[in-house]
Formats: C-alpha cells, structure tokens, sequence
C-alpha cells in the first residue's frame, strides 16, 4: 500500500502557520506564492502535455491553448486508452490545427503514458485522468521538472493528499508554478462577491451552505472482454479508489468556495449518507446522497448536501449567512436582513477559461502561482465528510488527514491484467459501505 512516512503526515496548525505567512505577503486568494519562476516565459512558446486524454483534459488542452500572449502548442498526450487519446486528438486539432505539434512517437498509450509524457519536451502537463492516480502524476511530474495543471480533485485518500502537499513543496522550492481545476476561484463574479463578504457586507459568518443535488452522471456499463480492472478503469466514476465518491469529484467545488470564504478548513465533521437508487449493476459502491455538518474552529457551521437522485429538487450553489445579511455567492448576490436585494455582480462566469487565461499570463510574466496546498486541503475537507457519511461517526481532521488508510496502489499498476483494487461480491455487486460498520480512519 502507498503509506507516507509521519515525516509527511500534516497537522491543521502546521497549514494554518503556513498559510498566515503567505497571507501576510498577500497571496492568499490569488494562490500566487512570493516566489519567482525557474523560467519566465515572456512571449516565448509554451510546450503543453497532457495527461487524461477524456473529456475535462481535452477541454482544459483548448483552453490553455486559447490563451493569449504567445503560443501555447501541444507535444505530447498520454492515456491507458488509445481510443480516448484518438478521440481528444481529433478534438484538439479540430480547435487549434498546427498548434497540435504531436505525432505518433509523443502519442503514449499505458498505465507508464504519463512518464513518457513527462520525458518529453514540454514546460508545462494538463493532470487530467479520474483523481485517484493524481498524487502520483502530479509528484512525479514536479520531480521532472514540469510547470503543472490539474483537475480536481487531487486525490481520493489521506495519503495521496500527504503526498500532494509534500510535492507542493518541492514544486516551491523548484520554482514551479501549480494550479489546480477549482475554476471557482478564477471567476470574476465569484471574486467580487467574495470580496463584499470580506469586506464586510453581511457582518459576521454564522452558518454556510452548500449543495451539489442533480441527477448524477454517465455510467459506462461492463463490455465483454474487458478484465475487471479495465471495467473499474472506464466504469471510473462507481470506484472509490479512482473517484472518492461524489462528493469529492463534484461537490468538492462547493466545499472549497466554504472554505474560501472561511479562509480555513473544518475541525470536525459529522453526517449521513447511502445509497437510496443506486443500485444497478454498474453503479459500483458510491452512495447516491450526503449530508454533512462541518464545524470550523471558530465554531461556525457548514452545512454540505450532495445527491444524485432523478426527478429531486436540484441546487448546485454556495451561501453564506452573517449578522448583517446573507450571501447568495454562487448567485453573486448580497441581501439585507430584510430579505432586499442590496447589491448583485455584473462580474462574469466562464471559470474554466478564466483560470487558463489566469495561469498563462503568470508564466509569461514570470510568477509562479501555487494552488496545491488549497487544492489539496479543499480535498481533503470532501473526503473528511465521505469519512463522516461512511462511517456514521464524529471524525477529527487531524485523524482525517493522517489516516494511513490507501485505496489503492496506484504506483503498481501496470497493465489491465494487474487485480482490481477492489473485488466484486459473488452475486457481482461491490462492497459499499455502512455507517455504524465501515472503519474510515
Ligand atoms: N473542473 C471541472 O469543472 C471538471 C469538470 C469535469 C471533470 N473534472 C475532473 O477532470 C478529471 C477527469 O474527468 P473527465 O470527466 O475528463 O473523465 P473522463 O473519463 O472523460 O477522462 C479521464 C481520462 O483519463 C484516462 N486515464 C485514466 N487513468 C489514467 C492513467 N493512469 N493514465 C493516463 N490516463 C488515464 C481515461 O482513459 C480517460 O480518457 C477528474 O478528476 C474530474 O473530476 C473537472
């Protein structure tokens, strides 16, 4: 199992020392870090890899490369399946034609595609496979020297966040620049709203809300042929060890906004979760709901509900409530007690673009911007509430982060004939877990 030694393990005061200093040197928010980097890039071309070739890798590929102030080419692109690397090429070269400088010998197909990737010419990688194999791309891609971007979220398990935060570091020191896929953070109205709530707008937070509720996503059912690990492997979203459940792949968006207007992360977390619909054959051992009540140190809750149940009421939104008002933030709007609207943004959306724009335009001016250790702890705060909904028991985020407990052994997977991480029962089902039963920590 990938264990880390205690010298990696993490206290929340050791964060929160770190994160006073970069407060004090105005970064925090920005994510920029006071470093400079190993090469300012100017007007020069930047060399892009890409990792992941699904559907958020392609389109993260594009958008890095819409970025104005020189070129953005790509060089290199890795996946375990070829069919979904053809699939990404064509897309990327639909959008943006010679700037598509791969070739069938940068074109790597395998569970060791990203260290080729990683041995090719390029500045920067685009992380962008299902999260559980991110700490390894990403410690890897930092040991080799790569400017990085990655989706969220950045793991599925304690010791793959320990992981992250300890190549964080190193990205530091080495002068890279690391952002991570939480698009929220880069949009402009979400930005100017944060910004009335800290300066004041609503008085105190005394209660945050926060919900992912839809219908759920795609399953991509067993084909014939496949050995149990490809079906895992495509099947990703139903497998822990590959997704952390939904709420780390999704809702992680709404918590981290929580934690963004809190400028810290819970203590404790509590909740409830299952599995009410989720049963069919391919959904695997995900639940299909959470509830979860975290607590930050000033003794303010924060109220997380996600659900992917059909024909349900649905909200994808933060909220924020103070002594002076309340914050409607995913809406970009501010109400007095009264319940009248005293100010709204005219900000835009579009996050996704905007965080390519953003990180480009750092590299080209020769800052290093570092989005791990948020990033990381953002995840981490979904996993602490996966912990408290599987388990059915009031969890501590100092035992939460320093759980030794892997899902996987992602760095020994080499082909789709290696074991599954995980067993199906004997009627074909997988095992899910149960609150009051199911050991997280
Ligand atoms: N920021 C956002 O709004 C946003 C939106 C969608 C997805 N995402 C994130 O992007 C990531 C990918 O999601 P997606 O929707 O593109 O999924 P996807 O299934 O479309 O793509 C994942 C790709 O990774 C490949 N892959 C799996 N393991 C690999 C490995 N070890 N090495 C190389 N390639 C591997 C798969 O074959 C697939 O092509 C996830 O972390 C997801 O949470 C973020």
């Amino acid at each position: 199992m990938n264990q880390q030694p205690k010298s990696l393990q993490t206290s929340r005061r050791g964060f929160l020392k770190k994160s006073s200093i970069l407060v004090a040197g105005g970064a925090v928010g920005s994510g920029l870090s006071l470093a400079r980097a190993a090469h300012p890039f100017g007007t020069d071309t930047i060399k892009i890899g890409l990792v992941g070739c699904g559907g958020r890798g392609t389109g993260a590929t594009i958008q890095a490369m819409n970025t104005s102030g020189g070129d953005v080419n790509l060089v290199a692109m890795g996946d375990v399946f070829d069919d979904r690397l053809q699939g990404s090429f064509r897309s990327i070269k639909g959008k943006h034609g010679d700037k598509v400088k791969v070739t069938k010998d940068t074109q790597f197909v395998g569970y060791d595609a990203f260290q080729n990737v990683l041995a090719s010419d390029i500045d920067l990688v685009i992380l962008a496979t299902p999260p559980g194999f991110r700490p390894l791309h990403f410690e890897t891609a930092v040991k080799a020297g790569k400017n990085v971007f990655m989706e969220k979220p950045v793991a599925t398990d304690a010791p793959g966040i320990r992981r992250v935060l300890a190549a964080s570091e190193l990205a530091k020191e080495k002068g890279l620049a690391v952002q991570v896929g939480l698009q929220r953070r880069h949009e402009v109205a979400y930005k100017e709203t944060m910004r009335q709530i800290k300066d004041g707008a609503i008085g105190d937070i005394v209660l945050a809300r926060a919900y992912w509720n839809s219908g759920g996503v795609w399953v991509r059912p067993r084909q014939e042929k496949q050995t149990e690990l490809e079906y895992q492997m495509r099947n990703w979203y139903y497998f822990n060890w590959l997704c952390g459940d939904h709420i780390d792949e999704q809702h992680i968006h709404n918590i981290d906004v929580i934690n963004w207007l809190m400028d810290d992360f819970p203590v404790t977390a509590q909740g409830q979760g299952g599995r009410e619909v989720r049963h069919g054959k391919d959904h695997g051992q995900i639940f299909d709901h959470h509830f979860v009540e975290f607590t930050y140190a000033n003794g303010t809750k924060f109220i997380s509900q996600c659900r992917h149940i059909r024909k349900c009421y649905n909200s994808v939104s933060e909220h924020a409530h103070g002594t002076k008002g309340t914050a409607d933030i995913s809406g970009g709007k501010i109400y007095k007690p009264s319940g009248e609207l005293a100010w709204k943004t005219n900000g835009s959306r579009g996050g996704h673009q905007e965080e390519h724009h953003d990180l480009f335009r750092e590299l080209r001016a020769g800052n290093v911007p570092n989005e791990a250790e948020y990033g990381a702890k953002s995840t981490m705060t979904a996993i602490f509430g996966r912990m408290a909904t599987y388990s059915g028991q009031l969890i501590k985020w100092d035992d939460a982060i320093n759980s030794e407990l892997a899902l996987a052994d992602f760095d020994s997977l080499k082909s789709m004939d290696n074991e599954a991480p995980v067993k199906p029962n004997e009627d074909g089902s997988y095992p899910c877990p149960i609150p009051g039963e199911t050991k997280v920590l």
